[in-house]
């Protein structure tokens, strides 16, 4: 029996700002973004969406295919959480009127987090099969105005339900782990936006890559030719490309040409780089963009994860695509609302960007924008309020 992904979706802000608009006010040449990083366009949250309706949204579509009164643990991976205390999870659970026989929790290792999801959910569904884990993974990704870290921004969620009876993707055992207390990415509690070290931080992306990658094969006896896709982190789209070359390169595969390595992670960048940086959600936003997008049915085929969190932990885990999984994707549903977001011009990201909600305790609500079916209404006594919509404005 394997465990694995039953169900599968994800959703993003219902705003975005072109990065040829960031590249004109910050006077620099449009290629090094589209190309240089490989980012076109950034999701852009209005004030009404935070981590708890970004992953609601997400969650709400992929709980109608399953069998959601089985959801026993939800699991909410973010490095963007709302509260020090509270997890946000409580708030999706609530949102989404899951069983009060649940145990709620969040996690947090940078951009790593989902991935320690999967892991510590996998053993418990293998010793109790009728039960399902609903993992959800949301961020806010922030650099400061100007900064080099500035047209990675983003924001989207994931949410998947893990079980026993997988329909995409059943994950095997083994996994290679690297783990190294460094500072390449770091956000102290009384910062808005991350510091980073960013040359550093891609340095230490790959070396886990390899540390990891040498433990995975280790105890797998997997090599690199049996894979048929890769699945990387994605801070932006030209990570990919530079993890898979590292890693094809260090295994000593320099025979495989460049064409047919892009070929392997291609379909991966497809949404990141109109979405840009979601943290913890982002490779399984690629995932998504592979399984959605793919002219080849990849059935019985074996894919690679690798998911880094800056501070920093990595781990390497694999997993074969179900025969089928095309029927269980939310494949139309993703693609037409990419489509269907509003651009913003520089003024109103930059509105968007400053908005912060007041901390004197009094009764505030937020302006409304563009939202899924869960947003964030604003505040009263210190206390979040969110509010369900009759439809989402997307409809
Ligand atoms: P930068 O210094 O602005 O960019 O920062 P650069 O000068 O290194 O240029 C980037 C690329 O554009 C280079 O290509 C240039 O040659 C090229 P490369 O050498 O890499 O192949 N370029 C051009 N190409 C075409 N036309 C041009 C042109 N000019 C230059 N005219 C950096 C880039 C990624 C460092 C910055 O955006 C940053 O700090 N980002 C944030 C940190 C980050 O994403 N790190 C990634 C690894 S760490 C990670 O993934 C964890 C993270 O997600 C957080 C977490 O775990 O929670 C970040």
């Amino acid at each position: 029996m394997k465990a694995g992904i039953e169900a599968i979706s994800f959703y993003t802000s219902h705003y975005f700002f072109d990065l040829k608009n960031l590249a004109e006010e910050r006077q620099t040449p449009v290629d090094k973004f589209y190309h240089g990083i490989g980012q076109e366009k950034m999701a852009a949250p209005p004030p009404d969406e935070d981590v708890v309706t970004l992953a609601a949204n997400a969650a709400y579509q992929v709980i109608q295919k399953v069998d959601a009164e089985k959801i026993d643990t939800v699991i909410f991976a973010t490095e963007s959480g709302i509260d020090q205390s509270k997890s946000a999870g409580i708030y999706v659970h609530s949102m989404l009127g899951l069983s009060r026989n649940c145990r709620v929790l969040e996690v947090k290792q940078a951009c790593y987090s989902a991935a320690a999801g999967i892991q510590l959910a996998l053993p418990y569904l293998l010793l109790h099969p009728d039960r399902k884990v609903l993992l959800v993974a949301a961020d806010i990704a922030r650099y400061g105005l100007g900064s080099a870290g500035e047209p990675t921004q983003g924001a989207g969620a994931v949410a998947m339900v893990l079980s026993s009876q997988p329909k995409i993707i059943a994950f095997d055992q083994e996994t290679g782990i690297y783990t190294e207390d460094v500072m390449d990415f770091w956000r102290p509690n009384y910062r808005e936006e991350a510091f980073v070290d960013g040359k550093f931080s891609i340095k230490m992306y790959l070396k886990s890559l390899y540390e990891a990658w040498q433990q995975y094969t280790d105890r797998s006896g997997s090599r690199f030719d049996d894979f048929y896709r890769f699945c990387y982190h994605l801070p932006f789209s030209r990570m990919g490309e530079k993890a898979h070359f590292h890693l094809a390169k260090h295994i000593g595969r320099e025979d495989f040409s460049e064409e047919y390595l892009l070929g392997q992670i291609n379909e991966t960048l497809q949404y990141i780089k109109i979405i840009g940086n979601t943290y913890a959600a982002s490779m399984y936003i690629g995932l998504m963009a592979l399984l959605e997008n793919s002219a080849q049915d990849l059935a019985g085929k074996k894919i690679g994860f690798f998911s880094y969190g800056s501070g920093c932990v990595g781990e390497f885990f694999s997993g074969q695509v179900l025969p089928g999984y095309q029927q269980y994707l939310l494949a139309e549903q993703h693609r037409a609302f990419l489509q269907n977001r509003t651009e913003l011009n520089y003024e109103e990201y930059k509105k968007f960007y400053l908005y912060s909600i007041p901390q004197d305790g009094g009764e505030y609500l937020t302006p409304r924008n563009k939202t899924g079916l869960f947003r964030f209404a604003g505040l009263k006594e210190h206390k979040r309020i969110y509010q369900k919509l009759e439809s989402d404005s997307a409809r």
